[in-house]
């Protein structure tokens, strides 16, 4: 267990509260180590332990590392004095060097995880603006690690861009999914057996990539020269790939122009 005092704003948010039950449960840190905060009082997870305040200010003083977690329309409103301070921001479209503008801490961590943090399933980028030190970058590492894998970038860009694509989590998978069970139903498949075997396409035919590669499979199951084939082959002179390519582009424009009102 780490013996520093992590303090999460928006901690009992969807990423922030999934972020600090994660670290709890793997033991990063002792629960009275953990500090969380909202505006509205009253969180579940104060009654394992950590301490919930509702004074944002209150939480910095207590951390030697404070997660911001709450959405980018409500940072400017925070109003909070990190002097000294590591901060590790999750939130999209705002550039480190704003963080530190308004905060005044010594070192931004630029953090995009996505929602499967709630089952410890997410891919956290993180890129660090400023000095920090070892023992913080390996702090930073193990806490997302709680909640999935993890990896520093060494480009802020590189966040922006992620954001529209690992930071998306299950967006994809749920547009495909939905896609194709529409166009079953429209192509007289029954609705029930429809969504059951886009489902199965999506969430459960997909755990064979978790040990496999995806190029050796698609090659493994094109090489039959049947229905696979065609199908995939229709994709491909459909532009999918390039389509890809300019929806990743669209989110990460957004992400790098910035997202504060
Ligand atoms: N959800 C995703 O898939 C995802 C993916 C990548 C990145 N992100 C980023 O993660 C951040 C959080 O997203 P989320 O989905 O977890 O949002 P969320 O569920 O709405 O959580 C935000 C939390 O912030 C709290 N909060 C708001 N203003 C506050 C303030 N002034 N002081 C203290 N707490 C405050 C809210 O509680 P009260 O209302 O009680 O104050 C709430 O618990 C966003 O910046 C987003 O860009 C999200």
């Amino acid at each position: 267990m780490i013996s520093e005092t992590i303090g999460i704003i928006g901690g009992t948010g969807w990423l922030g509260g999934s972020i600090a039950k994660a670290a709890l449960a793997n033991a990063l840190l002792p629960a009275e180590n953990l500090v969380i905060s909202n505006r509205s009082g009253d969180h579940p997870l104060a009654q394992h332990g950590a301490c919930l305040v509702m004074d944002n200010q209150e939480l910095v003083d207590r951390s030697d590392l404070v997660i911001i977690a709450v959405r980018p329309e409500h940072f400017a409103s925070l109003n909070i004095n990190a002097t000294g301070k590591t901060i590790v921001s999750l939130m999209a479209g705002i550039p480190a060097q704003t963080i530190v503008a308004q905060t005044s801490a010594s070192a931004v961590v630029r953090a995009m995880p996505n929602a499967a943090v709630e089952i410890e399933q997410s891919f956290t980028p993180w890129y660090c603006f400023g000095e920090l030190d070892a023992t913080l970058k390996s702090l930073v590492q193990r806490l997302f690690e709680c909640v999935g894998t993890a990896a520093e970038v060494q480009e802020e860009g590189f966040i922006d861009y992620l954001s529209a694509l690992s930071g998306t989590g299950p967006a994809f998978p749920a547009l495909l999914m939905t896609a194709l069970a529409h166009q079953a139903i429209i192509a007289g498949i029954p609705s029930d057996i429809a969504q059951l075997a886009a489902k199965n396409v999506v969430v459960h035919s997909s755990q064979l990539l978790a040990t496999r590669d995806a190029q050796e499979m698609i090659d493994a199951l094109v090489g039959y020269r049947g229905v696979t084939a065609a199908a995939l082959q229709s994709m491909t002179l459909g532009h999918f790939e390039e389509q890809i390519g300019r929806a990743l582009q669209k989110g990460a424009s957004v992400a790098r122009k910035g997202l504060q009102s």
